[in-house]
C-alpha cells in the first residue's frame, strides 16, 4: 500500500483529508493517507506546503516525490535536504481564480470605477476608452499569466506578453529578454506581474524599469512581493509617474500594519488571495501525480530546480 504523508500543516489537513482520499480512490491508487508518519522511511509521497510540518527531508529517503500545494516554490526549491523530484501545483481552479482577480482589477482601473464608486459630483459624461485602446503588459506567460493574458485578449485588450524564453501564443504579441521588457513596459497602461520569485526576478521592476512605464500607468502584482522594489514603487507613485498599484503579495506576509503600502492613497492591498489552491481540484492533481509515480509514468508539473521554478 502506498503511504502518503500530508505535511502541509494542521490547518489544511481537515480541508484536504476527504478530498484527497476520494481523489486517490478515483485515480485507482490504493493508498494510506496520514498526517503523521510512523516511520519516515516508509513514506512514498509527501504533500507539502510552506509553513507545513516537514523542513528536513533527509529521513524520508524512500519518498518518490514531494508534491507541493502551491504554484510558487521559492520556499522549498533551495532546500538542500530535498533530493526527491519536486512537483508544484497547477490547479485549474487556482487558474480560474487568478484570471478573475486579474480581470477584475484590470477592469477597475481601465473603467476608472473608483471615481464612480466614490461618488463623483456633477454630470461629467467622459466615457472610458475601449479595451482595444488599452495595452496591458503581462509579465510571465506560464500557467497563470497565459490564462490571464488570454482572458484579457478575449475582452479585446491589447495584451503584450513577456517571458524568459521566446514564446508563441495564439492571438498574443509576445516578447522576451531585456529589450522585450523595455518594449512592453513602454507601451503598457497596465502591467501585471505573474512571475516566480527567483534570483533573476528579484526587483525586476526597479526604479529604472518603472520609469519606462507611461505616465499614469497602473501596476498589478499578484505574483510575488520580491518582483518589485517597494521603495522605487512608492517613489514612482508619490512623484505622480504611476497612477496606482494593486498588490496581493509582499516581501513580508502578513503585511505589517505600519507598512507604507497600508495607508498609501494610491495603493490597494489584497491579502494574498488572488488565487488560492482549491482542495477539491488540487487533490485530483496530487492523486494523478501519485498514480503516475506508481505506474512509472513521468510526473506532471516538475520543478526545474536549476531555474528555480
Ligand atoms: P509558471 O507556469 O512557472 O510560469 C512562470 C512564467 O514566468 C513563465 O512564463 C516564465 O518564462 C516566466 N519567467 C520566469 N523567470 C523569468 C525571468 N527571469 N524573466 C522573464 N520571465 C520569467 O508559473 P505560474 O503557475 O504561472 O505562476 C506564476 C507565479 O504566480 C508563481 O510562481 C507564484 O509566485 C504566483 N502565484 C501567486 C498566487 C497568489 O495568490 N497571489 C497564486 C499562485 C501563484 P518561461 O515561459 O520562458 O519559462
Ligand atoms: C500562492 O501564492 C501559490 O504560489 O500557490
Amino acid at each position: 500500500m502506498t503511504l502518503v504523508l500530508f505535511a502541509a500543516g494542521a490547518r489544511r489537513w481537515p480541508l484536504y483529508r476527504d478530498h484527497l482520499t476520494d481523489a486517490l480512490a478515483e485515480a485507482g491508487v490504493t493508498a494510506r493517507l496520514v498526517s503523521e508518519a510512523p516511520e519516515p522511511e516508509a513514506v512514498d509521497y509527501i504533500v507539502f506546503a510552506p509553513g507545513g510540518d516537514v523542513v528536513d527531508f533527509t529521513p524520508y529517503r524512500n519518498a518518490k516525490a514531494v508534491l507541493g500545494l502551491w504554484a510558487g516554490v521559492e520556499r522549498i526549491v533551495g532546500n538542500a535536504t530535498l533530493t526527491q523530484p519536486l512537483c508544484r501545483m497547477v490547479d485549474p481552479a487556482m487558474t480560474e481564480g487568478m484570471v478573475e482577480w486579474v480581470t477584475g482589477h484590470v477592469l477597475r482601473h481601465h473603467l476608472g470605477l473608483d471615481r464612480w464608486i466614490r461618488g463623483e459630483p456633477g454630470w461629467q459624461q467622459v466615457a472610458p476608452p475601449l479595451a482595444r485602446e488599452r495595452t496591458v503588459a503581462m509579465l510571465g506567460l506560464g500557467e497563470l499569466g497565459a490564462a490571464a493574458a488570454r482572458a484579457l485578449a478575449g475582452l479585446n485588450f491589447r495584451v503584450l506578453g513577456w517571458s524568459r524564453s521566446e514564446k508563441r501564443l495564439a492571438d498574443l504579441e509576445t516578447h522576451h529578454g531585456e529589450a522585450g521588457l523595455e518594449r512592453v513596459l513602454r507601451e503598457a497602461g497596465i502591467v501585471v506581474t505573474l512571475l516566480p520569485a527567483t534570483p533573476e526576478t528579484e526587483n525586476l521592476l526597479d526604479a529604472r524599469r518603472l520609469a519606462w512605464l507611461p505616465p499614469g500607468a497602473v501596476v498589478l502584482n499578484p505574483g510575488r512581493g520580491t518582483l518589485i522594489d517597494d521603495e522605487a514603487l512608492i517613489a514612482a507613485l508619490d512623484a505622480g509617474h504611476l497612477g496606482h498599484a494593486t498588490l496581493d503579495v509582499f516581501r513580508i506576509e502578513p503585511l505589517p500594519d505600519d507598512h507604507p503600502f497600508r495607508h498609501h492613497p494610491k495603493v490597494t492591498v489584497t491579502p494574498h488571495i488572488a488565487a488560492e489552491t482549491r482542495p477539491a481540484s488540487a487533490s485530483r492533481v496530487i492523486a494523478e501525480n501519485i498514480r503516475r509515480g506508481e505506474a512509472g509514468e513521468p510526473f506532471l508539473h516538475l520543478v526545474d530546480r536549476s531555474r528555480g521554478y
